[in-house]
């Protein structure tokens, strides 16, 4: 199977874990897409959905779900979203599609976050795909000079402005050795919106597209 089948075949498994009758949470990627179609199947058990991102919210207006402001909602039982890495403390790098900042929030209101990725994403350590962080433009210079002292290498991702009309920078070869320290010390620095490292948010179930099935990890 290649990795496009694997990934639908997670986005379908997971419609076993979405609760009935409530609002759901609605990241980004084409695994998510995948799991928008899925989710189409059974739409009239679902309330609605809040989206993490134009690209998600214009399919799920296609399909006809009922789109809910964040800002007019209080529950939302559960987060279905993707990852670019996934480590075994189920902690992520996520923002390859430039859409982490309404992901994070998103799921921070969440009670539940189910990750859904293909095999290759599950890694021992993070750090192998380039951590993404949204900053306000004026304060590029600033913040790559910052970051660069973490290690690393920093670029501005080219073309890329994202929904809040921010840049997004990536940091390529980094050694994370501790997720939740570095978010920590990376949301510090002025003029971060956010960074694409998801330790303090983690995954509360991580579910693995592979060959031999759906592999389910909980924390
Ligand atoms: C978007 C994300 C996605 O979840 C991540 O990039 C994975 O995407 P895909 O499912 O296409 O591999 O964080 O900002």
């Amino acid at each position: 199977m290649n990795q496009n089948e694997l990934k639908k075949k997670v986005a379908w498994y997971v419609l076993k874990y979405i609760p009935f009758n409530t609002i759901i949470g609605i990241g980004t990627g084409s695994t998510v897409s995948y799991f928008i179609d899925a989710l189409s199947t059974i739409k009239h058990l679902v309330k609605g959905v809040v989206s993490s991102s134009y690209s998600s919210t214009l399919k799920l207006k296609n399909l006809g779900f009922s789109i809910y402001d964040l800002n007019s909602v209080n529950n939302i039982l559960v987060y279905v979203d993707g990852a670019d890495e996934i480590n075994h403390q189920l902690q992520m790098i996520k923002g390859g599609g430039a859409a982490l900042t309404g992901e994070k929030i998103i799921s921070s209101v969440a009670h539940k976050f189910i990750c859904i990725v293909d095999k290759s994403k599950y890694v021992k350590h993070l750090g192998g795909f380039p951590l993404p962080v949204e900053v306000i433009p004026i304060a590029c210079n600033y913040v790559m000079n910052r970051l660069k002292k973490f290690g690393g290498i920093c670029k501005c991702r080219n073309n890329v402005i994202t929904e809040n009309g921010n840049i997004i920078i990536d940091i390529h070869n980094l050694k994370i050795y501790d997720p939740v320290k570095l978010e920590n010390l990376i949301n510090l620095i002025d003029g971060v919106v956010t960074v694409g490292l998801f330790a303090n948010r983690k995954a509360d179930l991580l579910l693995i597209g592979t060959e031999n099935g759906v592999k389910k990890i909980c924390c």
